[in-house]
């Protein structure tokens, strides 16, 4: 049976590249992102399954795994992608800036996270590869 993926922020960079490679060896995709109306390339390939997921959001990323497994009948990994760099000198960087950042980049994380465990104990496997965080969790 082929194996499922969720990746997150699939809109672009390496979640988009990410999501097109998986789906070219034959794995089904859920491609993840905010703005999934303006969506062009994934939904050419018949094996990547397009949907809303905003991090920052715990509904969206519910109903975003429900959406996928209802698709594809289960998720095998998780791509913790969605997230973003911010550059600049300390102090010229808001505090509300760098808080925005920890609720996609932190926060945003670990509501995927979480609302995949009951998938991960299962068996899926969880990747996660922003900025504060890299980790390949039982690869
Ligand atoms: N490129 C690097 O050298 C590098 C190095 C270390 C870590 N990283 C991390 O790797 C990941 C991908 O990087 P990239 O270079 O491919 O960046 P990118 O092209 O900017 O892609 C980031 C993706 O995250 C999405 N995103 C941002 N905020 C989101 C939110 N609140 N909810 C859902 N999706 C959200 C973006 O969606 P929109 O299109 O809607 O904005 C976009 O799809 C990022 O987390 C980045 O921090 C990258």
């Amino acid at each position: 049976m082929n194996k499922t993926i969720l990746i997150t922020g699939a809109s672009s960079g390496i979640g988009e590249a990410t999501s097109l490679y998986f789906a070219q060896q034959g794995w089904q995709v859920i491609a993840t992102m905010r703005n999934p109306e303006k969506e062009k390339d994934h939904i050419k390939e018949p094996n990547i399954f397009v949907t809303r997921l905003e991090v920052t959001e715990p509904a969206s990323v519910e109903t975003a795994i429900q959406q996928g497994i209802q698709k594809f009948g289960k998720i095998d990994v998780l791509i913790n992608n969605a997230g973003y760099g911010q550059q600049g000198l300390f102090e010229a960087v808001s505090p509300e800036k760098i808080q925005e950042q920890f609720d996609v980049n932190v926060f945003g994380l670990m509501h995927v996270t979480r609302a995949m465990l009951p998938q991960q104990l299962r068996m899926a496997r969880i990747v996660c590869g922003t900025w504060p965080v890299l980790i390949l969790n039982n690869w």
